[in-house]
């Protein structure tokens, strides 16, 4: 049996740049909070227990992930670094190791994790260490003349040679939770910023002859950090790059790689086509050779192959057949379904609906809570009338059936297989199938009649 992994995550602080009420880690990227990135990068590498520290903020960081299997340990107050990951040790199992992330570096991936793991697991410390071509604000890596790590000196304590160095501490490390403990209760808080720094234990591990490994991020962004909304909105263009490259390699065509946002899950069959300006979020799937037209917004939906969505459509928990078309301009709601090769066209707004094979809503009508049948042609400007001020009531629409334009039908109400109904119709008892039902005032030609005239 390999030694447990403890994860501790250091989200204590309290983000004074970002200019904000929420907690920091709280902030969103891709759609979720930071602390969330983190969490499911520690989550892949399996660990016995993940101990978050907290401080800032209050309660609303253990209440907004709300995680039975998350331990909490909260900081207060924020005295650094050290401080922070000894409010975590109570948590922790000392025969294990401890691995040390931070909740405001985000994109950290977890091969690079692991690979510390392994070391920490050899009874070394592993210490993730970058080249910066700006190195100011980092703590600084000191080697000694054979190249190995001696200790890390903070920025604010760095003598001028020191500031020299360009290599820089990530603050993410490994190392056995049993050593970690006996350093952290013997670090002091005698530097620049009267803090106890975690960084300290790297010379206490050397003076104690243990073994410090460095090891590297493959990419730069796996190590940033945010402290700012322009630092946010740099890692969400970074992330949303990685996103797009990587479904560029399954196989998906993406007009502009730059103008895409996925904000949750999208999985991709072969050749789809996704044009500029998509926001995708939630679970959403697209079959094989589904197209997306520019500027959609699409949540939590299925489409199936050959479905094609046309420009500014917004789509959220809805289900798609194949071949089907919908938009531009069409808004889905939750509920519905459309089955294969239904037409869905501009201003057309549907809700908790299901629509029949070959069926078509083209122009500008609401329809809601409604059973549509197959082959159905549902007019312009058509209307179910769904809600009484109280309560919602279905309409169904057997196949086949043709509704003039500008139709009302006041639910519950169902209009027969085959059944026509007549341009303007206001439908308030069941239209029988096969025949033309109609509610209009008749047509009148008045003679004689003259406009008025102004008054002189
Ligand atoms: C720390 C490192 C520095 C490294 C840098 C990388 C120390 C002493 N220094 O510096 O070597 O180059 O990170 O970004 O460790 N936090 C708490 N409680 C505290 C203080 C901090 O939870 O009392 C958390 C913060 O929320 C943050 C992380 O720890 O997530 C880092 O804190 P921060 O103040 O940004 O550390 P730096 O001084 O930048
Ligand atoms: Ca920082």
């Amino acid at each position: 049996m390999s030694k447990p992994l403890n994860v501790v995550i250091l989200a204590a602080g309290k983000g004074t740049r970002m200019k904000s009420d929420l907690p920091k880690v709280l902030h969103p990227l891709a759609g979720r909070p930071l602390l969330s990135h983190v969490l499911a990068a520690a989550d892949s590498l399996r660990p016995q227990r993940i101990c978050v520290v907290y401080g800032h903020g209050g309660e609303l960081l253990p209440q907004a992930i709300a995680r039975g299997d998350l331990a909490w340990a909260r900081q207060e107050p924020q005295l650094g670094t050290g401080h922070a990951v000894q409010q975590a040790m109570p948590h922790l199992d000392e025969t294990g190791i401890c691995l040390i992330l931070y909740g405001d570096v985000p994109l950290t991936r977890p091969e690079t994790l692991q690979e510390m793991t392994l070391i920490a697991r050899e009874g070394a410390v592993a210490l993730l260490t970058v080249r910066l071509d700006n190195p100011a604000g980092y703590g600084r890596i000191v080697r000694n003349g054979r190249g190995q790590v001696e200790r890390i000196v903070e920025h604010k304590d760095a003598s001028p040679e020191e500031l020299a160095i360009d290599e820089v501490n990530t603050g993410i490390l490994c190392l056995p939770a049993g050593k970690l403990a006996g350093w952290l209760a013997r670090l002091g808080n005698d530097n620049a910023q009267g803090e106890y720094y975690l960084t300290d234990v790297i010379a206490m591990a050397v003076a104690e002859g243990e073994k410090i490994i460095p090891c590297h991020p493959a990419a730069e962004w796996e190590v940033l950090g945010v402290n700012s909304r322009q630092q946010l909105a740099r890692l969400e263009r970074l992330h949303q790059q990685n996103l797009a490259e990587s479904l560029m390699v399954q196989g998906v065509t993406l007009i502009d790689p730059a103008r895409l946002d996925v904000r949750g899950q999208l999985e991709c069959g072969r050749d789809v086509l996704i044009d500029v300006g998509c926001i995708f979020e939630g679970n959403v799937k697209l079959g094989d050779n589904v197209k997306v037209g520019a500027h959609c917004v699409i949540k939590d939906a299925e489409l199936s192959a050959g479905a094609e969505v046309l420009p500014f459509c917004h789509i959220d928990g809805a289900r798609i057949g194949a071949d089907a078309r919908v938009g531009p301009y069409a808004r889905l709601r939750p509920g519905t379904e459309l089955d294969a090769e239904t037409h869905i066209g501009n201003f057309v707004e549907l809700k908790n609906s299901q629509v029949g094979f070959n069926s078509k809503v083209n122009h500008l009508s609401y329809v809601g809570d409604a059973t549509v049948g197959r082959k159905v042609n549902i007019g312009a400007g058509t209307i179910t009338c769904n809600y009484d001020g109280a309560n919602k009531h279905r309409t169904v629409i057997e196949d086949e059936a043709f509704i003039g334009s500008d139709t009302q039908l006041v639910a519950p109400v169902t209009v027969g297989r085959g059944a026509t109904l007549g341009a303007g119709t206001t439908l308030t008892q069941d239209a029988p199938p096969g025949v033309l039902t109609l509610s209009r005032a008749r047509q009148v030609t008045v003679p004689g009649w003259q406009r008025p005239v102004k008054k002189k």
